[in-house]
């Protein structure tokens, strides 16, 4: 009698601004576990958005050790980890001990915007030529600057090379491994402002601009090769490959497979972010969407465009845990759904300013539209239709900035489980929206770079035998009414504008 071999997985770690997920495939793409913690953020002053590196941390051994527990898998058969992660969070270390000296500033802060808007009058235009970025508080670029300016004794430290900073992907590549590689990818390097996306190097002019020491950063390697091994308790001393590194915006779009130029996604997460697949070459932007570098597989960097929605998951979680007029979240597509009005009312969630194509960092959250008879279900249904309406907003862009026109949208993340939200995308855009099979795509894309990288799957050809389209979403709105609600919505987007307290 032949005892059956134990199965081999890949495990994700995908780290999001409001959460961590570790889930585990197998090597038909099935996700067999997946464990879920919530990371708490912090908002110490108007337009600060904060979180606590350590927490992150923990966060992640605790989701590591309930997936593996709960699905009885022993560590040595797990092949490989991959990372996907936000991006632009900033953590800034010592070398030495491992602690954050601040901590980690997300994405979202905009307690660097009057750092963002000198260096755009100074350097706006040479910044957007090397990275492909608008010049905005978002990157993490101005946040590494504001720690070396506010943390006692940084900046000499820093000199000294005794601190080192990375994005989420890089502290946790970081811990996971005992401190052995400092590394980040090339798609997190991209969003630093700090790396220039056509020489694929670190880049000198920007971090003398900042004043910021080279001894800090991080080595950029591939999305999809072998960094180190992990050193940690979790791992009952086995050493698993840490495989994989990617931007959780990338690596969803990994995860959909959208492998061919022009191919694009939008993730809802907590804000919401469309790609597009532009393949070897950086396209340009002349409309403010973001040059970006998608991932690096196989020895190619690729790149994309993207349209950055600073609020979108965020709005829905506003209306639970600030507002509280839902119980939970998934409830605001029976509230939608019960909505009487006429879509009259708009909500403009601009909370820390607008992103794309706006960028405008002074703009601040508004609703228009309120009759006596505005009800509650009319509030919540606006939410969900502006997260649609902003992504008409860069998809219109990416079609002006490309000639391409979009005819299918990819569409993932926590939200895109919100019927209500599919159809009222579709219907705005006239666009039909394919959603994933399930929300995990940022999940498989961290975990097709790791498998790729230790020969779990062998090629991209092998990949895509594992994925499953999910529902489809036809738009179903006279072209009148969809004209008409859009023009409503850029009213209320320019009257947002125009609003300066
Ligand atoms: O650029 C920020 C982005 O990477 C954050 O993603 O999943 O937290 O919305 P998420």
């Amino acid at each position: 009698m032949s005892l059956k071999q134990p199965e081999n997985y890949i495990l994700a770690i995908d780290q999001g601004t409001s959460s961590t997920r570790a889930l585990i495939f197998d090597h038909t793409g099935r996700k067999v576990i997946e464990g879920y913690k919530e990371v708490p953020q912090y908002y110490p002053h108007a337009g600060w958005v904060e979180s606590d590196a350590n927490e992150i941390w923990n966060s992640v051994l605790s989701v590591i050790a309930s997936a593996l527990i709960d699905a009885s898998i022993h560590p040595e058969n797990i092949q490989a980890i991959g990372i996907s992660s936000q991006r632009e969070t900033t953590i800034v270390w010592d070398k030495v001990t491992g602690e954050p000296i601040y901590h980690a500033i997300g994405w979202q802060s905009q307690q660097t915007a009057k750092y963002a808007k000198q260096l755009a009058a100074d350097h706006g235009q040479e910044i957007q030529d090397k990275t492909g970025l608008v010049v905005n508080a978002y990157f993490s670029a101005t946040k590494v600057r504001w720690i070396l300016d506010h943390v006692a004794g940084a900046r000499e430290r820093a000199e000294n090379g005794e601190l080192a900073f990375g994005t989420v992907d890089s502290w946790l590549a970081w811990k996971l491994s005992g401190g052995r590689i400092h590394v980040t990818d090339y798609s997190n390097a991209s969003r630093t402002m700090l790396f220039n996306i056509h020489d694929l190097q670190w880049d000198a002019d920007i971090l003398s601009w900042l004043d910021i020491p080279a001894a800090m950063l991080p080595e950029v390697k591939s999305s999809s090769e072998i960094y180190g091994v992990t050193q940690n308790f979790q791992f009952y001393g086995v050493e698993v490959p840490i495989a994989g590194l990617i931007g959780d915006q990338s690596a969803a779009l990994l995860g959909q497979l959208a492998l061919k130029p022009g191919m694009v996604k939008n993730t809802y997460g907590d804000g919401a972010f469309a790609m597009m697949n532009t393949g070897t070459q950086p396209q340009t932007s002349k409309h403010n969407l973001l040059t970006t570098i998608a991932y690096k597989l196989d020895g190619d960097v690729t790149y994309a465009l993207e349209g950055s929605i600073m609020v979108a998951g965020t709005a829905l979680a506003w209306l639970h845990d600030s507002l509280k007029i839902i119980d939970n979240v998934p409830e605001s597509r029976q509230a939608a759904m019960a909505s009487t009005d006429d879509d009259e009312v708009y909500v403009v969630p601009a909370f820390n300013g607008l992103g794309a194509p706006y960028w405008d960092p002074d703009a601040r959250g508004a609703v228009f539209g309120l009759t006596r008879g505005s009800n509650r279900n009319d509030f919540v249904k606006a939410t969900l239709q502006s997260i649609a309406y902003q992504t008409r907003d860069v998809l219109t862009t990416m079609t002006q900035d490309t000639g391409i026109t979009i005819s299918e949208l990819m569409a993932d993340g926590g939200a895109s489980r919100n019927r209500y939200l599919m159809q009222f995308q579709a219907d705005i855009l006239n666009t039909p929206v394919q959603r994933s099979s399930d929300e995990e795509t940022t999940a498989l894309g961290a975990a097709i770079a790791a498998g790729l990288a230790v020969g779990y799957w062998q090629d991209l050809e092998e990949v895509k035998q594992i994925r499953q389209a999910g529902r489809l979403f036809t738009p179903d709105m006279t072209s009148e009414r969809r004209e008409r609600l859009y023009a409503g919505w850029q009213q209320a987007v320019s009257a947002t504008r125009a609003f300066k307290p």
